[in-house]
């Protein structure tokens, strides 16, 4: 942004000292509603209906109320904790599934809907009966939900610039939801990202503030229907919510979780505007930010949440936190944050900490830290989202219209309206001639993301990061290569999936798809704008093609523009796809030709924000923001744009420590005695160390020495991955993410190993024992996890992580390391079972 004119001071300033900035210097993030807009939220209930609330309000004990200002995560919480604590919400969290199986069919999802919502009206332990909600994050779809309708992530939607066919998707993903008993998605994300090397700028529809706000009002009403709809669930809808108040998309450096460090006029006019239309269209509910402004987190910002957002915006819904998130609030963790409800909080996303922030939480009201009137506000707005909703006449979610109509997931209408947003989302960004392809032509599919429907769905789909999932995991979808064969076939043709790109018939042409892999949240989060070494491969693929006289046409899959000049030099065409989800089949109809040679359907996305010319954020753009060619407008010639990334970092992911038997840039491996001493950093293999009793060498997997064997005689000890600067792993520790290792076990392992981790250089006695090791088997690769959460139970400092693989052998031992990363439940083989609180 640009320098911002001055503000007036005004006398109704209201300035919170933020006491989340690190060092000594407060930071004044001083907020004034008066300069925000003011709004009118439409009237969502009866007059009968809000004396409804208030007689159940005033017939509530104090434990019911604390309960109903809690949402835990299915995953930590049973239907009999719902009876007994009144709990007024829940989740499943990104992995979180029934009967703690992620992956459940639809059946199960709605069979634990009953069970909670059967718990939660049992007058046995208490009256007023209070029905639960149950939010999910249906963010591109149904996307937890196998055989569920996967739309194109928000980014490929902002390409469309079609507000109606997002009403569209709006009313199908609350179809979809309905069947397996859910009333509330977490959706749809109103961020305006501004770097897009944030993990999560695939969420948000575009940079730009007024396409984004072009668009909220219309998911809002698919999802929920008008606001005159009352109650909701009478017709196919569920409640909605815009996330993450505020300013999501505007930290520094695009650090997920990180600190929006701008102005107020800023704030307002970039990252407040998706708010007008979402209050104006009665959005039921706002989700808070883990994020900061000027170093005060949003999820305990009285400011902007009860000033700004109720009073000045006079938003009468329901503000959530966001997991875990009010724990990050100085002065708080996740057991406890009397200052996040007094500064206008009415739900707590307590996932797994829910019971003692239910102690707690009782123990402040009843002690006065927590004004009574302020619970009562906050208990007022759950009621009225329920009462909204219908719950409360409803009856159980199996009796509700829409429930257990399973037909519906990825119904036949639903995929097409899918299919059609896939097309409208794609941009065409070079076309020397060759698209489109001409009908008979023989089609050679590389690329190492043809055939991958994860891949294509990108992160948030079946489980949190997306990563791990095989097609048959989504019945009834098509992935981009099987959407080409088709069309191929159908207008006469042929097709031939290669992924390294090589032939025996030569081809007409070659379609490489390649981007990157799926990732959610910080995860994602990247220092430049490049796609990861690893993930290059196919622009080789497609250079070596053109050697051979081959025209290319190359298809990115991906959640933000990145620098690939090569891959736009080199291809004769180039189109981003973005992340497409489930239906691969529009891809085809945007490349080929009908019958005819005409083209069957024109390109209409439009980019929703700006692609690099290089991989510095901040750096010239080489297509601007809406740049898109048309079929209508011809062919257009090329010239070669430089290829120079203008940054010295080569893209590398962060979370790898140890990749293809190499420690990853930044690592070293070290071979010592347990205590430490008598150090070896190995660099190259074969090689001896600790006096020969332990010895290093190269060994096959994956690729040709892609992992290290050590043989370690009976005296034992340590190997350890190791840097100089320490990282910060809180984040991914509070997303239940694991230190997963690729290992193979080369002789029998009696004793138990011990895995640990050092801070800041030194060990931290955070000591685990892994007895799954021993049992791996025998010369057999697995990749082994261990939840973060056992190395901060045992003591480690998650903050300040100098060596995050640390592993102690006392006996003699053969084992192999090929990987050693970060990643979630899905990634891993076997899991230790280590006590992780
Ligand atoms: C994310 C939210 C999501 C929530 C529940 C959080 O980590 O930031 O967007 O709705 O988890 O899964
Ligand atoms: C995500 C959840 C996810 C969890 C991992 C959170 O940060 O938002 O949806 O399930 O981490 O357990």
């Amino acid at each position: 942004m640009a320098t911002q004119p001055a503000l007036a001071q005004t006398a109704q300033t209201d300035t919170v000292v933020a006491a989340d900035a690190p060092g000594d210097m407060p930071v004044e993030a001083s907020v004034h509603p008066e300069q925000w807009p003011e709004i009118a939220f439409p009237r969502v209930l009866t007059e009968a209906g809000e004396a409804r609330v208030q007689a159940i309000l005033a017939r509530m004990t104090v434990e019911q109320k604390v309960g109903q200002i809690i949402q835990a995560d299915i995953a930590s919480v049973t239907p009999e904790d719902v009876r007994r604590y009144r709990l007024g919400s829940v989740l499943n969290g990104g992995n979180s599934g029934p009967g703690g199986d992620d992956l459940a069919p639809a059946e199960k999802w709605l069979e634990l809907a009953d069970a909670l919502y059967e718990a939660s009206m049992d007058v046995a332990v208490g009256e007023p009966a209070i029905p639960i909600v149950w939010g999910t994050d249906a963010v591109h779809g149904h996307s937890n939900i196998i055989g569920a309708t996967i739309f194109p992530h928000n980014v490929g939607l902002g390409a469309t610039r079609d507000p109606e066919l997002i009403e569209r998707i709006g009313q199908v993903t609350a179809v979809e939801i309905r069947v397996t008993g859910q009333e509330w998605t977490f959706a749809p994300t109103v961020a305006v990202p501004q770097d897009y090397r944030w993990g999560r700028a695939y969420e948000g529809y575009s940079s730009d503030p007024s396409l984004v706000a072009a668009y909220v009002g219309s998911m809002i009403r698919g999802l929920q229907g008008p606001p005159s709809i009352s109650p909701i669930l009478a017709g196919p809808h569920v409640a909605a919510s815009t996330k993450h108040y505020l300013a999501d998309g505007g930290t520094t450096d695009g650090r997920d979780q990180g600190d929006a460090a701008i102005s107020e006029l800023e704030l307002r006019l970039i990252h407040g505007a998706p708010y007008i239309p979402a209050i104006e269209n009665g959005v039921a509910t706002i989700m808070t930010s883990f994020s900061s402004w000027n170093g005060v987190k949003l999820s305990a910002h009285r400011g902007l949440i009860t000033d700004v957002l109720k009073g000045r915006m006079n938003f009468d819904g329901m503000v959530i936190t966001d997991w875990n998130a009010h724990g990050q609030v100085a002065g708080c963790s996740n057991a406890s944050c009397p200052r996040a409800v007094d500064a206008g909080i009415d739900m707590f996303m307590a996932p797994d900490s829910w019971r003692m922030f239910y102690d707690s939480t009782l123990a402040q009201v009843r002690d006065g830290t927590i004004a009574m009137d302020r619970l009562d506000d906050a208990v007022a707005r759950v009621l009225r989202l329920k009462e909204r909703l219908g719950l409360f006449a409803m009856g159980k979610p199996s009796q509700r219209a829409l429930s257990g109509e399973y037909d519906l997931l990825g119904a036949p209408d639903h995929r097409a309206v899918a299919r059609e947003a896939v097309r409208k989302s794609m941009v065409l960004l070079k076309n020397t001639g060759v698209l489109p392809l001409q009908p008979g032509g023989r089609i050679l599919v590389a690329g190492d993301a043809a055939n991958d429907i994860a891949r294509q769905s990108g992160g948030w789909t079946l489980s949190w990061q997306g990563t791990g999932l095989e097609n048959d995991l989504f019945p009834g979808a098509t992935s981009l290569w099987s959407g080409i064969e088709q069309a191929a076939r159908a207008t006469g043709g042929s097709a031939q999936l290669s992924e390294d790109g090589t032939f025996m018939q030569r081809p007409d042409a070659a379609i490489v798809i390649f981007g990157e892999t799926p990732y959610a949240e910080f995860q994602g989060d990247i220092t430049t704008l490049q796609l990861r070494p690893e993930l290059r491969s196919p622009i080789a693929t497609m250079r070596r093609l053109k050697e051979q006289g081959i025209p290319v046409i190359a298809v990115m899959i991906t959640g933000r523009p990145l620098y690939v000049n090569e891959a736009l030099n080199t291809a004769d065409a180039f189109v981003t796809a973005w992340l497409p989800g489930s239906e691969g089949g529009g891809v085809a109809d945007m490349l080929f030709a009908g019958r005819n040679g005409v083209f069957a359907h024109d390109f209409q996305g439009l980019l929703p924000t700006g692609w690099p010319a290089t991989a510095k954020h901040g750096g010239p753009m080489l297509f601007p923001f809406g740049y898109g060619l048309r079929y209508a407008d011809g062919p257009r010639a090329w010239t070669p744009v430089p290829q120079e990334s203008g940054v010295s970092d080569d893209g590398s992911n962060g979370s790898v420590f140890f990749e293809l038997g190499s420690p990853a840039s930044s690592w070293s491996l070290i071979v010592s005695e347990d205590d430490g001493s008598n150090a070896l950093r190995v660099t190259t293999v074969p090689v001896d160390a600790l006096h020969g009793r332990v010895r290093i060498s190269a060994t096959d997997h994956g690729v040709q020495e892609g992992a290290r064997s050590f043989t370690i005689d009976s005296q034992g000890a340590a190997i350890e991955l190791a840097a100089m600067d320490p990282i910060d792993i809180s984040r991914e520790t509070n997303g239940d993410m694991l230190l997963l290792s690729t290992v193979r076990r080369d002789s029998s392992i009696t004793d138990a190993l011990s895995m640990s981790m050092r801070c800041d250089g030194n060990p931290c006695d955070n000591s685990v024992p892994i007895a799954e090791f021993g049992r791996l088997a025998e010369r057999e690769w697995t990749t082994l996890g261990i939840p973060l959460k056992c190395f901060r139970a045992a003591g480690a400092d998650m903050g300040r992580i100098s060596s995050p693989f640390r592993i102690t052998i006392n006996q003699a031992a053969a084992l192999s390391i090929s990987r050693v990363a970060l990643g979630s439940l899905s990634d891993a083989g076997v899991i230790a079972n280590c006590k992780t609180d």
